[in-house]
């Protein structure tokens, strides 16, 4: 390796050498967070509205999160799930309380925790019929992670075709479609899956009578009901998950991203009917999930969350965020709407390409994602204030132009 006074393109060189090739990375290296901004090697600040892709809820390092994951460092980082660890106990209290469900799975990767999702929903429909052989209805345009089962669930040809045969039993229904659902259900619909709101599909909000009739659907059919909160989850829409702002509760619950803040952990969460009839010992496991290390950090950001009030702040904060958003739309062609909840906001971009919009903003110091074909995605810290949305309109005036 060479030395660390290379300047940030021999970094991007070096790293081309040894990294598999799987991302088309922006050319930039970055060293350091404060707050809610990066700083590369070279020393450039940007203000960050992607958070790590809706990950840093915190910024970087909020008070006590830091210290709280160091002195857990100083006690223990690992024991396996052969035994119990303290930080796990508080973590999973938290989160059962926070949705108000029954028992946690934690994992290691949002993935992960579609994966044990998946499994628990079999396991409940061979345990409910006395055999295997059932099958699951998700929805187009939804994203549900990388590892085959999970790329099973996700509804687009892009990511999954280099890679079929993939899991089979799974049918695609169009999201915010109920009628597309119901057509697909079968004896051996085991669950109905989907994003409530779609992340990467391009920041499109369940509507509120699609999740309630999906609910009575699988209310009426013993079928059980799988929300991923992985990307609007933990806060992001101002609500610890967004299904809490509809008020339909799912039998089982992704979560992942900023349930850390930071640290790669996920989790999921069943009620107490998927809970009491699914998975038992010897059904399910994982090595690292649920390690001290990344609980103290889930526990802490949960702490947090109460003592600082950020969900009430992501309320506060949203009009002026949507109100600012807006003005976009108003003032510029290239900008045909937005769409989103909370502190997950997407503007659609018509006319030109909107990695030339991304692009633009990182070389003016603004870090933003694109999402589906033509969105402009915005997932920042839940910690910015009215001056980082100002900052942040003010840059994308001066790219959109
Ligand atoms: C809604 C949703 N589900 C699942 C995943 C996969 O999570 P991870 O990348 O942590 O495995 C993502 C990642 O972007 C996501 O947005």
């Amino acid at each position: 390796m060479k030395n660390t006074t290379m300047n940030m393109h021999d970094q991007i060189e070096e790293a081309e050498v040894n990294i598999l090739h799987t991302y088309n990375r922006f050319p930039v290296v970055f060293e350091r967070g404060e707050g809610c901004y990066l700083y590369d090697t070279e020393g450039k600040k940007y203000l960050d509205f992607a958070a790590g892709i809706a990950v840093s809820a915190l910024g970087y390092h909020y008070p006590g999160y830091d210290e709280a994951l160091q002195e857990q460092i100083g006690k223990l980082m690992h024991i396996s799930n052969l035994y119990y660890n303290q930080p796990v106990i508080e973590a999973g209290a938290k989160l059962a309380l926070a949705s108000r469900m029954d028992k946690v799975f934690f994992t290691n990767s949002g993935t992960e925790a579609i994966e044990g999702a998946l499994k628990a929903a079999k396991k409940y429909a061979y345990v409910r019929d006395g055999h295997a052989g059932h099958e699951i209805i998700a929805m187009n345009h939804s994203f549900h992670g990388r590892s085959i089962g999970a790329l099973s669930v996700t509804g687009n040809a892009h990511y999954r075709e280099a890679f079929e045969p993939l899991m089979g039993g799974v049918k695609f229904a169009d999201f915010n479609d109920l009628e597309s659902v119901k057509v697909q259900i079968t004896d051996k619909t085991c669950a109905i899956l989907t994003e409530t709101v779609q992340g990467e599909g391009g920041i499109y909000p369940a509507d509120k009578e699609f999740l309630e009739g999906l609910r009575k659907i699988c209310d009426e059919k013993d079928i059980l009901l799988i929300f991923d909160e992985i990307q609007c989850g933990m806060g992001r829409t101002g609500y610890y998950f967004a299904w809490q702002a509809y008020g339909v509760q799912p039998d089982i619950m992704t979560c992942a991203k900023a349930l850390g803040s930071g640290v790669p952990v996920g989790a999921f969460v069943l009620n107490k009917k998927a809970a009491s009839a699914s998975l038992e010992p010897g059904d399910h496991g994982t090595t690292y999930g649920g390690n001290p290390f990344v609980c103290a950090a889930v526990s802490k950001v949960f702490s947090i969350f109460e003592k600082d009030m950020i969900l009430t702040h992501v309320q506060e904060l949203t009009p002026y965020l949507e109100q600012r958003l807006d003005e976009l739309v108003e003032e510029f062609d290239c900008v045909s709407g937005r769409r989103g909840m909370g502190f997950m906001q997407g503007l659609v971009i018509v006319g030109r390409p909107v990695g030339e919009v991304v692009k633009k903003a990182l070389e003016a110091g603004l870090l933003v994602i694109s999402a589906g074909s033509d969105v402009l995605r915005l997932v920042p810290p839940l910690v910015i204030t009215r001056d980082h949305v100002d900052e942040m309109i003010e840059i994308l005036k001066k790219c959109l132009k």
